[in-house]
Order: C-alpha cells, then sequence, then structure tokens
C-alpha cells in the first residue's frame, strides 16, 4: 500500500438539522486515484464540501499528510494542497480563460512556476490554448470542464477532488478529459473522483469507494468492484 496521504475517520456532517454523511472512513495513498460512487443523495458532495472545509465536520477526524486538518478554513485546505473542482465548474463567466486560471494560483508567490503551470496547462489542453483570451462562460461544457481542472490544478495541489466529471458531456469529451487526467496523475498527483457514470470512474481510478445513505457501503479495488454482482446490479445496470 501507498503512504497515506488523506486519511479520514468516522467523519460526520450535514446542512443544519439534516444529517447526511454517518461516520465515514476513507483514505486516499500518495499517487492514488479514488473513486466515489453512489446513487443522487447519497453524500458524495457533501463528503467533498466537508473535506475542502466548506462544511464543517460534526464528529470525526480529517488528516492529511499525517496532520490533523479537521475544521480548518477552505483556505488553509487549499494551503495544504487539496483542490475541489466543484460540480457545475463555478468558472468566473466574464473572465477570460488564462484569468480563471490564475485565479487557481492566488495563493501562490512563485511567478515562474505559476507561468510554467499555466503554460503547461495550455499544452495539456490545446482548445484552451485557442480560447485563452475568450470569457470562460462562452466556453462549451466540455472546455470549461478542462478549465475548472486546470485552474485546479494551478494551485499546484497533491489532492485534486473533482466533482462530477463526466455530467453533461459527451462520451469523446470524457474520454479527452480522463486522458488529460491519467498524464496529470503520472506526474504524481492523486486523485479523488466523484463520477455517476461508475464504469468510467472504475476506469480512472484503481481504488472505489461506494457510498450509500452517507455511508460507505463497499469499498475495494475497482477491478474487484467492477465484477461485483451487487456493484453491478445496484450502480452499473448490469442485470
Ligand atoms: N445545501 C443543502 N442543504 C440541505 N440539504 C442538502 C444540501 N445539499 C445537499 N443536501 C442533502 O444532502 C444529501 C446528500 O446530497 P449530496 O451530497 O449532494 O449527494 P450526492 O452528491 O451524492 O448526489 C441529500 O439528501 C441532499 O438533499
Ligand atoms: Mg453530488
Amino acid at each position: 500500500m501507498t503512504a497515506p496521504l488523506l486519511s479520514v475517520s468516522n467523519l460526520t456532517s450535514g446542512y443544519g438539522d439534516v444529517q447526511v454523511l454517518w461516520g465515514i472512513d476513507l483514505h486516499v495513498g500518495e499517487g492514488e486515484a479514488v473513486c466515489l460512487v453512489g446513487s443522487n443523495g447519497a453524500g458524495k458532495s457533501t463528503l467533498l464540501r466537508t473535506l475542502s472545509g466548506l462544511l464543517r465536520a460534526r464528529a470525526g477526524r480529517i488528516e492529511f499528510q499525517g496532520e490533523d486538518i479537521t475544521n480548518r478554513t477552505p483556505r488553509q485546505i487549499l494551503g495544504h494542497g487539496i483542490v475541489h473542482v466543484p460540480e457545475g465548474r463555478r468558472l468566473f463567466g466574464p473572465m477570460n480563460v488564462v484569468d480563471n486560471l490564475l485565479t487557481g494560483a492566488y495563493l501562490r508567490s512563485d511567478r515562474a512556476a505559476i507561468r510554467h503551470d499555466l503554460d503547461r496547462m495550455l499544452t495539456l489542453f490545446p482548445i484552451l490554448a485557442e480560447r485563452r483570451y475568450q470569457a470562460a462562460g462562452t466556453l462549451s461544457g466540455g472546455e470549461q470542464q478542462m478549465c475548472a481542472i486546470a485552474r485546479g490544478i494551478m494551485s499546484a495541489p497533491k489532492l485534486l477532488m473533482i466533482d462530477e466529471l463526466s455530467l453533461g458531456l459527451a462520451p469523446k469529451i470524457v474520454d479527452h478529459l480522463g486522458a488529460a487526467l491519467r498524464q496529470i496523475m503520472a506526474e504524481g498527483l492523486s486523485l479523488l473522483l466523484v463520477e455517476q457514470d461508475v464504469a468510467t470512474a472504475f476506469e480512472l481510478t484503481s481504488r472505489g469507494v461506494v457510498v450509500d445513505s452517507g455511508r460507505v457501503r463497499i469499498s475495494g479495488p475497482t477491478e474487484e468492484l467492477s465484477v461485483n454482482p451487487m456493484v453491478q446490479q445496484t450502480y452499473m445496470g448490469i442485470a
């Protein structure tokens, strides 16, 4: 097993009087790609929001590189190297692509390295280079997703968390995004991927965690989960 990067134990979270997560245990190793799958409303986005500090943990513990980061602020968590690409991308629509990418680096002061990473992202996603001075709000859904992921990487994270990679995108675009993610991962970045298309999720990651009603139902290597009859029937539409 790889060294633990993110380690979550007995995590509880929710909104107001509504408890959504009921004792989640999860870990992501150094350089590992893990997916989080489950039905609509299972609590996947709530889990990412709690990990990135947007929601308070009510109980449990979140450790990153051995340090307790439970209930740190979003800014502190970003500073530790955890970045959250939210569902629906949330780009700054009137701002152009390059300026959106640069907002990802707002906590950094290493100008030469920022410039280098910007060039790297424009090489990784040539369509973004073509559209670099175009308002992000005028990009296609797939281009916006590329821009959101690239913006996340501009923070120089250790762990990239993506909520709903493929939602609303054509299969060809999803393949393209997957290939780009593989390239980035080859450079050592770890990934926690929330993905409603379970087959895609299993293709892109080596370990999976299935969440049901705010609890981990089953977890394991994706090659095992993908042939598990319960997982196939309940989550992959395979009878
Ligand atoms: N802002 C919110 N306020 C209250 N309840 C919410 C909010 N966001 C999500 N929920 C509830 O939390 C549960 C989990 O939602 P969510 O984490 O978005 O699930 P998933 O991402 O797995 O589809 C659902 O029952 C949902 O209705
Ligand atoms: Mg969600």
